[in-house]
């Protein structure tokens, strides 16, 4: 009998619910909470999840062709993410499984980020670069786990990019087309001005960057060079501590997922930096860069077949789930 499972994602502005059968996406239903101005609002975004939920999940069923019955069982993305978001994918994912008398299976997002980029690029053991609004971190399988070899010590580089520009007016929208507005705005930057590249170790700091980078725009240098500027030097911190911790974990493949993953400067840099080492590098296509119900689907059907479920009554949400606190048993099977 063929594995079915359902997972919802629901950790920041996305809620989404996808379903697997084993290798197969059988359904990929988003809704995309979106500020209509300033950053997000976690109460009002749980609250429109609130509203949209239960049709989102019906959707979903409808989509793949199948009942609620039909399913082996229901996973949910319980962190790490923002409290209010997390509680209604949880609570809804819970009512699920509990109502069905169905297996619930907890996953945790940063590791399906990594899963389901493996699944759609047929990586086996990357370097992981996951850059997305609330994560900046390098990792690798060493030992059962994802292992952290650097991130940021501050600010993530998606959160980075989104509050410089919209502090200096140009977002929301922070992406149009497919491009994030620091990419656009950089493109017609000339000229490099100074602003602190900041990589200590295996680590990237941003905040001193974006405090830079902001006052330069108030002292009246234009725009566009200052966003050429943040936008050279964020990613290539990032493309440095990479490098090295792929010359220091010995891996031959780097695989870039999250949000962040589909700024083609970034890609650039990273084909660069990959060609030179002789690695195969994959970038997660954006459609499952971004958040999505099918990665947390997919990881919890991995997670289900290594006999990985939770009772509905412990399941709690946790903000601060570390990507380095998770078992990976499933890993190279
Ligand atoms: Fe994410």
């Amino acid at each position: 009998m063929k594995t079915i499972v359902l997972g919802v994602e629901s950790t920041a502005h996305t809620f989404g619910v996808g379903i697997v059968k084993e290798r197969e996406i059988i359904a990929d239903t988003r809704y995309r909470y979106e500020p209509e101005k300033g950053g997000i609002h976690p109460r009002e975004a749980a609250l429109y999840f609130m509203n949209i939920g239960p049709s989102a999940i019906s959707e979903a069923l409808r989509s793949a062709g199948i009942s609620a019955r039909d399913l082996t069982g229901v996973a949910v993305a319980l962190g790490p993410g923002l409290g209010p978001c997390l509680r209604v994918g949880a609570t809804h994912a819970r009512a699920m499984a509990a109502y069905l008398n169905k297996p619930l299976i907890p996953v945790n997002h940063a590791v399906a980020h990594i899963e389901v980029g493996k699944l759609v690029t047929n990586v086996k053991d990357p370097l992981i670069v996951y850059l997305s609004g609330g994560n900046t971190l390098i990792a690798a399988f060493n030992e059962g786990r994802y292992r952290v070899f650097g991130e940021t010590l501050d600010i993530a580089l998606g959160n980075f990019m989104d509050t410089f520009v919209r502090e200096i007016g140009l977002a929301p929208p922070y992406v149009v087309n497919g491009v994030h507005q620091l990419d656009r705005c950089a493109e017609k930057g000339k000229e490099l001005i100074d602003l602190p590249y900041v990589v200590k170790g295996q680590d990237v700091s941003f905040s001193g960057l974006l405090t830079a980078a902001l006052r330069a725009v108030r002292r009246g240098v234009p725009i566009e060079n200052v966003c050429y500027s943040v936008r050279e030097i964020a990613y290539s911190a990032i493309v440095e501590v990479s490098e090295r911790a792929l010359v220091h974990t010995d891996k031959k493949e780097v695989l870039v997922v999250g949000g962040v993953a589909a700024s083609k400067y970034l890609k650039e840099k990273f084909e660069i930096m990959s060609s030179s080492r002789g690695v195969e590098l994959a970038i997660v296509p954006p459609k499952y860069a971004v958040d999505n119900g099918v990665m947390i689907a997919w990881t919890g059907l991995l997670a289900f077949k290594s006999g990985i479920t939770i009772e509905p009554e412990r399941a709690y949400v946790r903000q601060r789930w570390r990507l380095d606190d998770v078992d990976i048993p499933w890993f190279g099977q």
